[in-house]
């Protein structure tokens, strides 16, 4: 994937994450600092990226919109992968905070994007040595944008770039400080469909090497079915093209089945897998209206044998 579709995948995160805490009562992920790390270009982009989107795969829908803004709350919440990135967001941050009642003081987010853990929860993070990894291009932007921005980097911030397609990165942790006696936790949101599968796994093999017994992991994949065009829900089906017309393609989908014995030969026991229909009940019954879980997308927790 090039540098500028790796940047925009990671903005549209956050304008997603952005838009349903402005928008949405009750809340099923509360991210306020998302939106303040996009332009007011980048905003009103997204937002007609959201109406052409609509217009062209729903036009009577598009057509039945009271205004602008409804069209794009439609997008938002019934076609675009929000609610996975909200739920998958709430559930790596409270895995995060039972890891660290159980003494865990680093957290490395890979493939970190537009992540504001750092200043949307302070009183965890100042608890903590929290290690950003993201491609290179991605994490220049970043950087970029807080200095524009002027938010402070904290003093136990460490950011690591690395292509974890040509980069190992266990030794670019290892060259930012990384701890490999302390108990760690990972989060890997929204990245794994991005990378080969070899790839993939080689980096959860080198999470394996360079953590104790008993550090965790948590990340989200796209099951196989969602890259069977007969077999995939409409919107997954929807988002996967407009990612491969984009020059985002999504490349690797896993099998739920499969998952613990190929995470076991990577050095790691799955502890948790939650389905589609597992994190629609865990987070989104009596939620706000249009949300629910996105179909093929599941979680993992796993620890460090
Ligand atoms: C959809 S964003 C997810 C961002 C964030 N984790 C979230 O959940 O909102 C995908 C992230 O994967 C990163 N990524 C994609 N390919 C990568 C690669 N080859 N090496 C490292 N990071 C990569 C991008 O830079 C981007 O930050």
């Amino acid at each position: 994937m090039e540098a500028s579709h790796i940047k925009r995948s990671a903005l549209m995160s956050a304008f997603l994450r952005g838009h349903h805490a402005a928008h949405d009562h009750p809340v099923i992920f509360r991210d306020e600092w998302a939106r303040k790390l996009l332009s007011k270009d980048e905003l009103v982009a997204f937002e007609a990226t959201m109406e052409q989107a609509l217009e062209a795969t729903l036009p009577d829908r598009a057509a039945a919109m009271p205004d602008r803004a409804a069209a794009v709350a439609c997008m938002v919440r019934d076609y675009f992968p929000t609610s996975l990135f909200l739920s998958r967001a709430k559930y790596a941050e409270e895995r995060l905070e039972e890891a660290m009642s159980r003494g865990v003081k680093q957290y490395v987010v890979l493939g970190a994007g537009m992540d504001t853990f750092l200043w949307r929860r302070k009183e965890l993070a100042d608890r903590l040595d929290v290690f950003e990894v993201d491609h290179p291009a991605t994490q220049a932007f970043k950087q970029e944008r807080l200095a524009d921005l002027g938010w402070r980097i904290p003093q136990n911030a460490r950011f690591v770039p690395a292509d974890l397609t040509r980069q190992r990165l266990d030794e670019a942790l290892r060259a930012a400080g990384f701890d490999s006696e302390a108990p760690s936790f990972f989060s890997w949101l929204g990245v794994i469909h991005y990378l080969p599968r070899d790839d993939a796994f080689a980096t959860l093999r080198m999470i394996a090497g360079i953590c104790p017994a008993g550090s965790e992991i948590v990340f989200d994949y796209w099951d196989t079915e969602a890259f069977r065009p007969e077999r995939a829900a409409v919107r997954v089906g929807w988002m996967l093209e407009m990612l491969r017309h984009a020059g985002e393609p999504m490349l690797t989908g896993l099998a739920p089945s499969a998952i613990a014995g190929q995470l076991r030969e990577a050095g790691l026991h799955l502890r948790e897998q939650m389905s589609p229909e597992a994190i629609q009940e865990r987070y989104f019954l009596n939620r706000p209206a249009g949300y629910y879980a996105y179909e093929h997308a599941h979680f993992v927790r796993a620890s460090v044998l």
